[in-house]
């Protein structure tokens, strides 16, 4: 009972945890990556980005010219929050 008590508690903690991260993602996003380019580019027809995996390494590649240091954490809230709003990955 408690294993099962326990898990819930974590699926629980982890969908907030989610959904908090998507919140933060776009946070980041207005602070920081309006400099040189706006949304339209991840809405673009020519946009390059085609799995979730290049979105991470453009997300990452993007960061570092922002002069800000960013945590992996920083980079999958982006991810998440780029990828539900516009990439839809699976
Ligand atoms: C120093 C300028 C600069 C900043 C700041 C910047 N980017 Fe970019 N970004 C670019 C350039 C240049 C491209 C490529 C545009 C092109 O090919 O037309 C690009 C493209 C992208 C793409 C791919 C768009 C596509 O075609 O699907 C993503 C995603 C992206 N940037 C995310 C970000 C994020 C997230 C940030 C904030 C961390 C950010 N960018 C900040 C310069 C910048």
């Amino acid at each position: 009972m408690k294993a099962v008590a326990l898990l819930l508690l974590a699926l629980a903690l982890n969908g907030t945890a989610w959904a908090g991260d998507q919140a933060r993602g776009k946070q980041l996003l207005e602070k920081n990556c309006t400099g040189c380019h706006d949304d339209s580019v991840y809405t673009r027809k020519d946009r390059f980005i085609s799995s979730k995996a290049a979105l991470t390494k453009q997300v990452r590649r993007c960061s570092a010219n922002t002069g800000v240091q960013w945590f992996d954490e920083d980079v999958a809230a982006v991810v998440d929050y780029l990828n539900a709003t516009y990439y839809k990955f699976k």
